[in-house]
C-alpha cells in the first residue's frame, strides 16, 4: 500500500496528460498488471526477446529510444544499457520503474517526457471548445518533433500504437455525443506515428503492438476478433506474433476473456 502510493509520488506527468486520462491509464495498466501477472508474463517475455532479437541488427550502437516505455515491463532495458551507449526512455509518463533504471544506469540510461503524437498539449487546452470534426485534424496535422535524445540506431514503438489517440480522445466532451471520435482519432494518430517511424531511416525500427482484438468464451471459443492494425494499415504480415491474456475472466467481463493477437514488426539497417 504504502510502496504503492510512493510510486504514484514519484511519477511524472505534465498536468495536462491527468486531463487527457493517460495517468489514470497508466496506474490501470500498473494495477491489472499486479492482479494477472502470470498471464501477463509470456507475453512480456516474448515482447522482451523481440526487441533483443532486432538489436542484433543495429550495426552502430550509439542511441536507443523507447517510445511509450512505462513501467518497462515489456522492455529489456537492463540489456539495451549494455548494448548502446545512451538509451532514452520516453513516456508521456515517466514512471518510477524508469526513474529506478535510469539512477541504475547513470549516464546510460534516461527518462524523457516526452509526446510521440506532438498534439497532446495543445489538445488539452482547446478540449472542451473542439468540435468532434476537428480532433482528428489535430492529430494529423500535429508535429512530434525530432526524436528525443537525438536521432537512434535502434528504436522501439512499446506497445503505444494504439492508445495514442484513443486514450486521450476517450477524455473530450467532443467524445460524448460522437462514440466513433475515439476510434478515428487512434486511426489518425497511428498512421501519424508509423510516418514518423518511417522517417527513422537509419534506424532498426521496432514496432510492437495490438494487431487484433478478441473476446474468448470459457471454452477458448472466439465470440468476436477485431483487427485493429492489419486491415486498417495494410501492413505486411508480422516478423512475429503471439497471444496476450490481457484480461482473464473476471478482469474485463465475468462472461469472455479479453485477449490480444500481438504483433512485432522489425524494420531497418541489417548488421
Ligand atoms: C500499453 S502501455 C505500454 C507499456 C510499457 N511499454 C510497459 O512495458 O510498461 C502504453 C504506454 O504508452 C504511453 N503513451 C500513451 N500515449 C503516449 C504519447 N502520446 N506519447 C508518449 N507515450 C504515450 C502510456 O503512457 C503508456 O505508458
Amino acid at each position: 500500500m504504502f510502496a504503492a502510493l510512493l510510486r504514484r509520488l514519484r511519477t511524472d506527468s505534465p498536468r495536462w496528460a491527468r486531463n487527457l486520462g493517460l495517468v489514470r491509464e497508466h496506474f490501470a495498466i500498473a494495477t491489472r498488471h499486479a492482479r494477472v501477472r502470470a498471464e501477463w508474463a509470456p507475453h512480456l517475455r516474448a515482447s522482451r526477446e523481440a526487441i533483443l532479437a532486432a538489436a542484433v541488427r543495429c550495426a552502430r550502437r550509439e542511441r536507443a529510444l523507447v517510445i511509450g516505455a512505462g513501467d518497462c515491463l515489456d522492455v529489456p532495458v537492463a540489456e539495451l544499457a549494455e548494448q548502446f551507449a545512451q538509451v532514452t526512455l520516453a513516456d508521456i509518463v515517466v514512471s518510477a520503474t524508469a526513474k529506478d533504471f535510469a539512477k541504475r544506469f547513470p549516464g546510460r540510461v534516461r527518462c524523457v517526457q516526452w509526446d510521440a503524437t506532438g498534439a497532446l498539449a495543445r489538445l488539452a487546452v482547446l478540449r472542451d471548445a473542439l468540435a468532434a470534426p476537428d480532433v482528428p485534424k489535430l492529430f494529423a496535422e500535429a508535429d512530434p518533433g525530432p526524436p528525443p535524445g537525438g536521432e537512434p540506431d535502434f528504436v522501439v514503438s512499446a506497445n503505444c500504437l494504439s492508445q495514442l489517440g484513443l486514450v486521450p480522445a476517450h477524455s473530450l466532451p467532443a467524445a460524448e455525443k460522437d462514440k466513433g471520435l475515439p476510434d478515428r482519432c487512434a486511426k489518425v494518430a497511428a498512421r501519424r506515428h508509423l510516418d514518423w517511424l518511417a522517417e527513422r531511416r537509419t534506424a532498426v525500427r521496432v514496432l510492437l503492438v495490438d494487431a487484433a482484438r478478441l473476446d474468448l468464451a470459457p471454452d477458448g471459443v472466439t465470440i468476436q476478433k477485431t483487427e485493429t492494425l492489419y486491415t486498417r494499415f495494410g501492413l505486411r504480415p508480422p516478423d512475429r506474433t503471439w497471444r496476450w491474456n490481457l484480461a482473464p475472466i473476471p478482469e474485463w467481463s465475468a462472461d469472455f476473456h479479453r485477449v490480444h493477437d500481438v504483433g512485432v514488426w522489425i524494420d531497418g539497417p541489417l548488421a
